[in-house]
């Protein structure tokens, strides 16, 4: 892989997305062979969290051990960082220690500031800007789900395929949102965002997505999202913007995704979510739990996309 850090979805050209989606691919049939395969012995992972987790930590720290290191959890509230030492100084003296630094934070200047006073990878696990890892793991999911491509591992993933699905994310135009659109476009996949009017993903990535690709689309019309292939939503109101929760909450009644949503999709439409859920509002429990919702592949992919991630970056 090119890029040192994963910062940004931008920081992967398409080969690298195929590399790692091909790497998640062998490392995920050795995990369900029970095959141990542990390329990263000795190795550490520091995982910095400032906000809440459960997949992205569970999912990386039982991933660095499957691949044969260590993962060390960090409380952002633990840290000297809280305290007023510097994320240049936190960069530094972490690299010290460790091969690599996972970071879950607000503020995605800081990840590319630890980013740049690091000697070691940097991986984001989500700021507000962006949730690369997330993505990857969705269109991993979507892969599976929509090109069933035979699972042989010397087999290079088609996936041409991919262009022909109409994927539609509802909700707010959050950090996952912005991942998930500029990933579909470097994959020149059709991707339509709806959302209410003042919602919509950051403007410079959605630039960034419509200047790769012409299948990028925002609308604030639920009626785009008819004759989908993928439905994907995640939550109104992110961390961080808890104080927003009611304004949200009558603001986007409208987007949620529901039978009736879904009827107007195609029959094989998939449902996702990057989750955790807030069942009732963004997604009703009929359409979460139901025949269409793969939400539990995609938390499950996270596992192989990140020990891919992890693989490429820290060996
Ligand atoms: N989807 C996701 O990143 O979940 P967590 O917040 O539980 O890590
Ligand atoms: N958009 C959500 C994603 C959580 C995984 C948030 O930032 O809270």
């Amino acid at each position: 892989m090119k890029t040192k850090h994963l910062i940004s979805i931008s920081d992967l050209e398409k080969t690298d997305i195929l590399e790692i989606f091909e790497t998640a691919r062998d490392l995920k049939s050795k995990q369900k062979s029970g095959k141990k395969y542990t390329p990263l012995t000795g190795k550490t992972l520091a995982m910095i969290f400032s906000k809440p987790s459960t997949r992205t930590r569970v999912s990386f720290e039982t991933g660095i051990y499957q691949l044969g290191g260590l993962g060390l959890f960090l409380s952002g509230q633990e840290l000297q960082l809280r305290r007023g030492e510097t994320i240049s100084d936190t960069a530094k003296t972490l690299s010290r220690y460790v091969d690599g630094i996972m970071i879950r934070t607000f503020n995605h200047k800081d990840v590319a500031e630890l980013a740049e006073h690091s000697t070691v990878p940097v991986i984001n696990g989500l700021t507000d800007l962006e949730h690369p890892c997330q993505a990857l793991g969705d269109v991993f999911t979507i892969i599976e789900h929509k090109l069933k491509i035979k699972n042989d591992a010397s087999l290079k993933l088609k996936i041409d395929g991919l262009n022909k699905l109409k994927v539609v994310y509802i909700g707010d135009g959050n950090n996952v949102a912005n991942s998930l659109m500029l990933l579909c476009a470097k994959l020149s996949m059709n991707f339509t965002v709806i959302t209410p009017a003042g919602y919509e993903p950051d403007k410079n990535i959605f630039n960034s997505a419509k200047e790769i690709s012409a299948d990028i689309k925002l609308s604030n019309e639920v009626s785009e999202s008819s004759g989908a292939d993928i439905i994907y939503t995640d939550v109104w109101t992110s961390m961080g913007k808890e104080e927003e929760k009611e304004k949200r909450s009558t603001i986007f009644k409208p987007y949620q995704v529901n039978n009736y949503l879904l009827s107007k999709s195609k029959p094989d439409c998939i449902v996702m979510h990057c989750l955790p859920a807030k069942r009732g509002e963004e997604i009703t429990n009929d359409v979460i739990d139901g025949k269409n919702s793969v939400v539990f592949d995609q938390a499950e992919n996270r596992l192989h996309i990140q020990k891919a991630i992890m693989l490429l970056l820290m060996k």
